[in-house]
């Protein structure tokens, strides 16, 4: 199939001509918002919702650079499309594993660069993605949860031109960052069946996560029949099956091995399933889910209405303006590419639901779980369930996980946030025995460490590696790298632990962990200045003094073995202590000292860092930052919460390619912005939303058992900045709190009436939000 009219809009392509009706929320999502500025979303076909199969090309720039999710945009030269991918990471890149390339012409060298510049941009749609190469091959992707599809059309091939599919199985994705964590490939095999068809199977391991070796197993057909098939292992080949009717194998140690195709037909369409499992299981989902003779538009058309009713059906809102629809659908969509729903795939023996891909909770506790509660709650207590079950079978619950390996732990173990998130709004399903169980291991066992050369002091595999500074110090010395971060983190940790030790009344381990959680305040340095305002965070030494002076806009390197990961004493200062934040007034001089201090991290030009946000010290294209424009809400200024969040939700996301703020990390950036859509913000393992400004004058959320969250406001106006909340009603009643809790707002469904206005008008004169460790 030809697809004329190579434009992005779903009416150009005729042959996929679903009338776009108005509940075809599919117009709305832009796959390639987030490819650039760093985003590295995957806009390959993920034919639903954490499904096992993201369908994509794999891309190398010259001089090559890492191309985390397979893409790269043009230039670039393809090097093939593979079935699995991450999307929106950072590190290195994971997958692009199980490959077909199309080739024109006799293929001498099947070991040599077969790689082709793109005639034309790509296009995609929802479970759809299609690019034209140089030479002339036109390739189709769709695909379903375990099975892919491709369809290679060679019309524009010279006749006499010989049209070629290769397979290879030492094709994945590189890393050229020289750091250790790239990709490799350990052996496989690969049988061309009499039917022409192939299977086998190959071993891969590393990665950011450093995994041992894992082995994908897959399974091709061909709606076409092979003329010619060869078996190659490098550059030698050697004339196989198909032709003449028996099966023949290649296997590998290592290297590009595989099988050459040939078709005399001009568009031949092939069908692939991958398991973790055997071959057979592969072959297995290619039939059940895409069985033979389905045509390429209605495996799309399935995999758009998977869409529209699982997921981008579930808020509408009223706008005419297409620029926020699209930001806010592909927020939805871009929310919900991994982690990977691999149940009935996972490593051993169970029957609970198993997610792999989480890429990490590091990243995704502060906005992201907390929405997948609303949005998708079956998937969200699937992923929970799966956490209890990973640390049942293997001793830990995982931060971040893939290719069935747990790592990399960047700071705290923030599963406990997530497990506490869901137990203090009462989330049914989980075992929360065995849960608290888990979490108590993370919070008591000192995991083994696995010597990682970028912070070989500890454990980044699972578990707390600094547990035993945080036992014995109650923060943690410089003998760990991380020292500062990851006592911040693990104070939230353990406050996550005294939410539910409270709910499952362990009064003992309530007290314990409670405790624990205020240990963040072991680093205050209240001595500290810096741009003329004071107390910070600072590291603090083996015989229990501060470190001083030490400049809270300088992290070290920021990196593996610094005091502070990935950002700024100041920007942590401001992340530590969310359960406790009354002491965090306190401590920074009273509401007036705290409010000039944070707006101080806005300044323009405060920092010489960050200067794709004009040296603001914030950084809203890192998670640490993510809840520190809402602060201002714990001094009873709610404007200056709506002020500041909604000018970085403005500022620096839109709806083009480049329309997200840094990674995307597996969504967490695109529910940062749907919160802010939504005039609330989760306080992870606290039952709060704190309330700032909704964009819509009505959006409506579908929650469970038919129940709905509508959020209305008048006088609002998205492109002039009217946004200050004038007065606020929840459920019909007069609202004078900044915040609400889970059962105002989700439990029962219910409604906001906001009344917005040009001037910030102090409404919120009701309760400060809860600070339970205060
Ligand atoms: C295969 O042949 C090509 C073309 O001669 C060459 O560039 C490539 O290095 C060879 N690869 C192997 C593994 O021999
Ligand atoms: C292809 O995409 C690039 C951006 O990646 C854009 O600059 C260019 O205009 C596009 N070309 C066409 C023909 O649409
Ligand atoms: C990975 O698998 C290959 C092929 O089976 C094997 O030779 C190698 O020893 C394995 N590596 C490890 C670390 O287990
Ligand atoms: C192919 O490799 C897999 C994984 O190592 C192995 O289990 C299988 O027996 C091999 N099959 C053949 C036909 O060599
Ligand atoms: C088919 O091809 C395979 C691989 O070259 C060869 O081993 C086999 O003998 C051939 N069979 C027949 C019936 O020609
Ligand atoms: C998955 O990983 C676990 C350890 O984390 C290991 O025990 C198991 O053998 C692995 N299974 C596969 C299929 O790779
Ligand atoms: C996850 O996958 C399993 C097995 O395919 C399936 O039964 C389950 O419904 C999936 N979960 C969701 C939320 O789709
Ligand atoms: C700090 O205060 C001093 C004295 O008021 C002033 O001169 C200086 O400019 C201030 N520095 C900053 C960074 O605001
Ligand atoms: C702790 O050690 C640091 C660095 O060696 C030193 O500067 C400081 O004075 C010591 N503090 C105490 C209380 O001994
Ligand atoms: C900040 O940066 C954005 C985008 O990078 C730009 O549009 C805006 O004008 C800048 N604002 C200031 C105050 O420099």
């Amino acid at each position: 199939m030809r697809l004329p009219g190579l434009s992005a809009t779903l009416a150009a392509f005729p042959a996929l001509a679903l009338a776009a009706p108005r509940d075809d929320y599919t117009q709305y999502v832009s796959l390639f918002r987030g490819t650039t500025n760093g985003g590295n979303m995957f806009p390959g076909v993920t034919p639903e919702p954490f499904s096992v199969i993201k369908i994509g090309p794999d891309v190398q720039a010259s001089p090559p650079t890492d191309a985390y999710s397979g893409y790269l945009p043009p230039p670039g030269r393809v090097l093939g499309f593979s079935m699995m991918h991450e999307s929106g990471t950072g590190g290195a890149p994971k997958y692009g594993v199980v490959s077909q390339m199309p080739v024109t012409g006799d293929v001498t060298y099947p070991a040599a660069d077969l790689s082709q510049a793109r005639k034309l941009n790509d296009t995609a749609t929802v479970g759809y993605y299609q690019s034209t190469l140089e030479n002339g091959v036109a390739v189709s992707l769709s695909g379903t949860a375990h099975a892919g599809m491709l369809q290679h059309d060679f019309t524009e091939v010279a006749s006499d031109v010989a049209k070629n599919v290769v397979v290879d199985i030492g094709h994945f994705l590189s890393s050229y960052r020289g750091r250790g964590w790239g990709q490799g490939f350990a052996g496989g095999n690969l049988t061309v069946r009499a039917d022409g068809g192939y299977q086998g199977s190959g071993i891969y391991n590393g990665g950011w996560n450093i995994a041992p070796n894992w082995t994908i197993h897959f399974c091709g057909t061909w709606d076409q029949p092979v003329t010619r098939s060869k078996l190659f292992k490098g550059n030698e080949t050697t004339h196989s099956a198909a032709s003449n009717g028996t099966a023949s194998t290649i296997s590998t140690a290592s290297g590009n091995a595989g099988a050459v195709f040939t078709f005399d037909a001009t568009t031949v369409t092939s069908r692939i399933g991958v398991s973790f499992v055997s071959p057979e299981k592969a072959c297995r989902y290619v039939d059940d889910e895409i069985p033979p003779g389905t045509a390429l538009d209605n495996v799309v058309a399935q995999s758009r209405k998977k869409w529209n009713d699982k997921v981008l059906s579930k808020i509408r809102v009223e706008s005419n303006s297409r620029d926020d629809l699209v930001q806010l659908y592909s927020n939805l969509y871009g929310m919900h590419l991994i982690p990977s729903n691999r149940t009935g795939e996972q490593p051993f023996t169970s029957t609970e639901p198993y997610y792999d891909d989480i890429f990490t909770y590091w990243d995704l506790f502060r906005c992201s779980t907390a929405l997948m509660h609303i949005i998708s709650p079956v998937a969200y207590v699937e992923q929970l369930r799966s956490l209890v079950e990973i640390w049942r079978k293997e001793g830990w619950m995982p931060d971040a996980r893939s290719s069935n390996w747990s790592g990399e732990i960047q700071g705290g173990t923030n599963a406990d946030n997530v497990l506490a998130d869901a137990y203090v709004k009462g989330v049914q399903g989980v075992n929360w025995e065995d849960a608290y169980m888990a979490m108590r291991k993370d919070a008591e066992t000192t995991p083994p460490n696995n010597r990682d050369p970028r912070a070989p002091d500890s454990s980044t595999t699972v578990g707390r590696g600094a547990l035993p500074d945080w036992l014995k110090f109650g923060y943690i010395t410089p003998k760990f790298s991380r020292a500062v971060s990851r006592g911040i983190e693990y104070a939230a940790n353990d406050f996550g632990l005294a939410q539910v030790a409270k709910g499952l009344h362990c009064k003992a381990d309530y007290k314990r962990y409670l405790k624990r959680s205020r240990n963040w305040r072991n680093y205050w340095s209240s001595k500290q200045t810096s741009l003329n305002y004071t107390g910070f965070l600072s590291p603090r030494l083996t015989n229990g003094s501060l470190k001083y002076p030490y400049d809270p806009l300088a992290c070290g390197g920021c990196y593996w073995t610094d005091p502070y990961y990935e950002v700024t004493p100041w920007e942590y200062t401001f992340a530590a202590g969310h359960h406790d934040m009354a002491h965090v007034l306190s401590l920074s001089g009273g509401k007036d000292a705290f409010v000039a201090k944070l707006e101080q991290m806005f300044v323009p030009g405060a920092t010489k860092q960050n200067s794709q946000f004009n040296g603001t010290i914030i950084n809203p294209g890192n998670e640490p930052s993510f809840t520190t424009p809402y602060l201002f809400n714990y001094a009873g200024r709610q404007d200056l919460s709506v002020k500041y969040s909604r000018y970085i939700a403005r500022t620096y996301y839109n709806s083009g390619i480049g329309g997200i703020p840094g990674n995307s990390d597996a969504g967490a950036m695109q529910t940062w912005q749907l919160w802010n859509m939504m005039g609330l913000y989760p306080m992870t393992g606290q039952n709060v939303f704190l309330i700032g400004s909704p964009w819509f004058s009505s959006m409506s959320l579908d929650l469970e058992g038919g129940k709905s969250l509508t959020i209305k406001s008048a006088g609002g106006d998205l492109t002039k900045g009217v946004f200050y909340v004038q007065s606020l009603k929840v459920n019909g009643k007069k609202w004078k709190q900044s915040w609400a809790t889970w059962d105002d707002l989700f439990a029962n469904g219910g409604t906001m009436e906001f009344k917005l206005g040009p001037k910030a008008v102090n409404w919120a004169t009701g309760k400060l939000p809860p600070s339970p460790a205060s």
